[in-house]
């Protein structure tokens, strides 16, 4: 049943060029344009949205993370993302015109669950993104773009995340779709990107050896920490819940502009730093601040594991360990830098001996409070 490899998760890192193609299939017409049959939301009622408010845990919730990016650059609606277990207990501000998003693999978290209910009996239209199948969250909502992950069965989530992160951004390429905002050659150019991109993150699976090679060299290791920026950032704070969940290391994830206000003070010799650089086509500032936090932390002994762009050359000199990754729009850029991150945690866990597809006291999903 794991298909020859050793764990389920190994098989379902190797999954995921099939579970986004899967997502995407039939939801985009040869023209370009998108077809979400599901989202029964009329578009007159998407037309009247005035926020979005997006709500998960875990690993979802990073995925929610980056929807923001993509929702609010390509829809111009403003968006927020909460945790579920936060958003429930605060008296959040919703009212019809709020679409409330929650993402949930398993479509039986409680928190999620509790945040969608709290939402409809505000009056606001909720939206599930969801991989199971008739799972209580996708049929208490009053709309649902499945993902097409397949079962997970390794607690640690890896192709359900990449799907929420596709249906995610068909949501919000949709949303700009049924309200005309910005549905230019921008966007005719994205989703062609990202009809291709399955084909990327199978070439990104295919240079994954000096990744684990590079892990087991790290076994050892106290603490792991992960910068990123933009939508690099919500992926370091994945890498860091994988390596937490997997490896049982200290792991944190970074805003690297933040570095400065606190966490360069735990930069010492030889911790290892992996940094998710954005590339240098799309928003070249943030590149370049990239780049010279990478120097900064360098300086100070870090070792520095940095996953960049093929033909980003400004990284080399300060990179002790380069990770390869394929040139990508900005905003699609999670779905190929996520992966070696899955690996990484995945090798050091079975470096550490530890249980990879079972971490001690995780469950798949989380029923209560
Ligand atoms: C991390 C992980 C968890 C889940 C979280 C939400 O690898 O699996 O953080 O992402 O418990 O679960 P779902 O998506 O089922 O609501």
């Amino acid at each position: 049943e794991k298909g020859g490899y050793d764990y389920f998760m190994l098989k379902e890192i190797a999954e995921q060029p099939k579970a986004v193609a899967d997502t995407l299939l039939g939801r985009i017409d040869p023209s370009g344009s998108l077809t979400l049959d599901e989202v029964r939301i009329s578009p007159s009622e998407l037309r009247e949205i005035d926020k979005v408010v997006i709500v998960a845990c875990g690993t979802a919730f990073h995925a929610g993370m980056i929807a923001k990016y993509a929702i609010e650059h390509w829809t111009r609606i403003p968006c927020e993302v909460e945790l579920a277990s936060e958003f429930r207990y605060r008296d959040p501000i919703l009212d019809g015109r709020s679409l409330v998003i929650a993402i949930s693999q398993s479509g039986e978290t409680m928190d999620t669950l509790m945040a969608l209910r709290h939402a409809r009996e505000q009056g606001s239209k909720v939206l599930a993104i969801c991989n199971t199948n008739g799972s209580t969250i996708p049929r208490e909502s009053d709309a649902v773009l499945y993902t097409h992950a397949g079962p997970e069965v390794a607690v640690a989530s890896t192709k359900a995340f990449l799907t929420q992160l596709v249906a995610c951004y068909l949501v919000a390429l949709y949303l700009g779709q049924v309200r005309g905002t910005k549905w230019g050659d921008e966007i005719q150019a994205v989703i062609k990107d990202l009809s291709r991109i399955s084909e990327e993150v199978e070439r990104v699976l295919e240079t994954m050896e000096p990744v684990r090679a590079l892990a087991r060299t790290l076994a050892d290791k106290d603490t792991v920490l992960f910068l990123g920026r933009h939508v690099g950032y919500p992926v370091a704070l994945e890498g860091a819940l994988k390596l937490k969940e997997l490896a049982y290391m200290h792991a944190e994830g970074f805003a690297a502009g933040e570095l400065k206000h606190g966490p360069i003070a735990l930069i010492e010799e030889d911790v290892p730093v992996v940094v998710v650089v954005p590339s240098p086509r799309g928003r070249s500032v943030l590149h370049d601040k990239i780049v010279s936090n990478i120097q900064e932390i360098r300086a100070r002994g870090a070792r520095t594991i940095v996953i960049a762009e093929e033909g980003d050359e400004a990284v080399v000199p300060y990179a002790d360990h380069l990770i390869r990754i394929p040139a990508t729009p900005t905003l699609l850029q999670p779905l190929v830098a996520t992966v070696p991150l899955q690996v990484f945690a995945c090798e050091l866990a079975t470096a550490r001996g530890n249980e990879v597809d079972q971490p001690r006291n995780l469950a798949k999903s989380v029923t209560v409070e």
